[in-house]
């Protein structure tokens, strides 16, 4: 799977959003129900997934589909046992995320292939819950505590992220509180810390999601604990972005976000006065800003009473 296409799914554009200039103007068409052929072909694909023989293509015909056609995920979800054996196959891969590395490329592939149809339940929004209610994100924690820097690593841990992103990116309360019985916060945080760019992009950005949602909001700041260990890593972010030339926009995007969320909680905001860091006032950091994101920074200045350099 290819890495920056994982990222626009995830944080560029609603599935089915065309924009001009989007290399998705070559991509099939979004569809919500398919002609007889193309049924069945799915449904030859779908059988397919239970024969050993014709597994590894029978999910990799379908994790490409999943763009055109959304509603795979009923089919998916609905289809008997289908559930259970890609669960099962990632449970078979777990042996080798820890050492010695043994992790090869095509193993990787078929994690990614399968984790692209989990993605797929979750950014459908019938089948989402009951993704929840199965505890399926769960089977990625072990993708995502993985440290090791090997690309094949790197793309399970991506691809892991970006199934949790599809989650939040539904702005649902219920995914939310899913999340926070969960170790997804210091996950993530671990991966901002040290993850390649695109995991920290998307690790930040599930964080983002989690503090814009007033009970992930309310949870973080709840204990000083918390809200230090989040405080210290966008710091460290945002420290590392003042000195790389050009700092990510994304990137810098959703540590904004993320503080001026935090600046929303009375408690987390008292703590914010204290010690914000100057790199927010930094010329490098804001002039690389979008528009939205200076209207975001200039707020989180009004919410902190503090002057900033930003004047538009
Ligand atoms: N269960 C942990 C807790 O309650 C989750 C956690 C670990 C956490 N590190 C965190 C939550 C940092 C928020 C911020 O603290």
């Amino acid at each position: 799977m290819n890495k920056l296409k994982i990222f626009k799914i995830i944080l560029m554009s609603n599935p089915g959003e065309k924009k001009p200039n989007d290399d998705r103007k070559k991509q099939l068409p979004i569809v919500t129900e398919l002609n007889e052929e193309e049924l069945n072909n799915l449904i030859k694909l779908i059988n397919g997934i239970r024969d050993s023989a014709d597994k590894e293509n029978s999910i990799a015909e379908l994790s490409k589909m999943k763009d055109h056609f959304p509603n795979l995920a009923l089919y998916l979800w609905h289809a008997n046992g289908i559930i259970a054996i890609l669960l099962q196959d990632l449970i078979s891969i777990y042996q080798m995320l820890s050492p010695p590395n043994t992790l090869s490329s095509s193993a990787a592939n078929v994690v990614c292939n399968i984790l692209s149809l989990i993605q797929c339940l979750a950014a459908h929004k019938d089948t989402r819950s009951l993704l929840l209610s199965a505890h399926i994100p769960l089977f990625l924690f072990p993708f995502l505590n993985t440290l090791n820097k090997n690309s094949n690593y790197d793309t399970i841990r991506l691809t892991s992220l970006g199934v949790i992103g599809s989650l939040v990116k539904a702005d649902s309360s219920e995914v939310i509180n899913y999340l926070l019985q969960t170790e997804i916060i210091p996950l993530c945080l671990r991966i901002m810390e040290r993850g390649s760019d695109l995991c920290q992009l998307i690790s930040t950005f599930i964080i983002q999601k989690i503090l814009t949602d007033q009970g992930g909001l309310n949870y973080i700041c709840q204990k000083p604990e918390r809200f230090y260990v989040i405080n210290t890593v966008l710091e460290k972010l945002l420290k590392k972005q003042a000195s790389s030339s050009p700092p990510q926009k994304r990137l810098l995007k959703n540590i904004i976000r993320c503080y001026l969320k935090l600046s929303e909680n009375t408690r987390a905001n008292s703590a914010l006065k204290e010690n914000i860091p100057s790199e927010l006032n930094d010329p490098r950091i804001v002039s690389a800003l979008d528009e939205n994101s200076k209207k975001c920074l200039s707020n989180l200045f009004l919410n902190l009473n503090q002057v900033n350099i930003n004047t538009s």
